[in-house]
């Protein structure tokens, strides 16, 4: 069984920090080591798109500190690895509402954008300052805004993820079983995982197991057995 996009939700990193006597931005920032090697791997896989859930419009009202340690990890991630993306023929899409960042920021994502939209085989896609609620809300106005009504394609065309595949997997780390507020739209028909291991601990080994057991899963999209396709 094929698989174009698998999607994770990286939490529990304060959970690993504070359990170390850390602070959570170490935890933060132990989880941008882990998303570099995840990564790696899924496109060593061939899957063609990763999505990861960095940062949500509810995670904003976390306390200043750790919303500047944030910030600044985002900073840092685009521009050092800004080359590599270029280098390895990366795409990166930034899903979410980004006019909550300062302009400095905002031109930091544009450019990771612009710089790699070209490149077609492999995208990562980063959802930051993302709600999925909000996602559909902006995408209905958009379709107000041009007095159009919606199908299901078109209406597709009008979220975030427009120009990214059907997500096939979504895994969260930390071992809540919840979506909070992430690809709400996208998830109808996408297999649901959920692993214990806090994000700084998740590793490659853990997403062989999960691929392992997907591929062992029915999607039958709401046919019976022998009608599948
Ligand atoms: C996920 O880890 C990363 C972000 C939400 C930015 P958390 O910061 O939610 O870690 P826990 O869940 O408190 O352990
Ligand atoms: C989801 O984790 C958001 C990210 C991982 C970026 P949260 O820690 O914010 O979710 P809740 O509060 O446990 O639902
Ligand atoms: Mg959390």
């Amino acid at each position: 069984m094929n698989i174009n996009h698998i999607a994770i939700i990286m939490d529990g990193n304060g959970r690993w920090a504070t359990a170390k006597n850390k602070s959570r931005t170490t935890g933060h920032r132990e989880g941008v080591k882990v998303l570099e090697d995840i990564t790696d791997f899924c496109f060593e896989l061939g899957i063609s798109c990763l999505t990861v859930y960095a940062f949500s419009s509810e995670n904003t009202a976390r306390p200043k500190e750790e919303i500047d340690g944030l910030i600044r990890l985002i900073k840092e991630f685009f521009s050092k690895k800004l080359p590599k993306f270029i280098k390895h023929s990366i795409r990166i899409v930034v899903l979410g509402d980004r006019n909550y960042f300062d302009k400095n920021v905002q031109n930091i994502i544009n450019e990771a954008e612009s710089k790699t939209a070209h490149f077609e085989e492999k995208t990562l896609a980063i959802a930051l300052n993302y709600g999925a609620r909000n996602e559909i809300i902006r995408a209905v106005n958009k379709a107000i805004d041009v007095r159009e009504k919606v199908d299901e394609n078109s209406f597709s065309k009008l979220l975030d993820t427009k120009d990214l595949l059907e997500v096939d997997i979504i895994i969260r780390t930390g071992g809540e079983k919840r979506l909070s507020n992430f690809l709400l739209y996208q998830s109808a028909y996408t297999e649901l995982f959920f692993v214990n291991d806090l994000w700084p601990d998740f590793n490659r080994e853990r997403l062989s197991e999960i691929i392992a057991e997907f591929k062992g899963r029915s999607r039958r999209f709401g046919k019976v057995e022998n009608n599948i396709k």
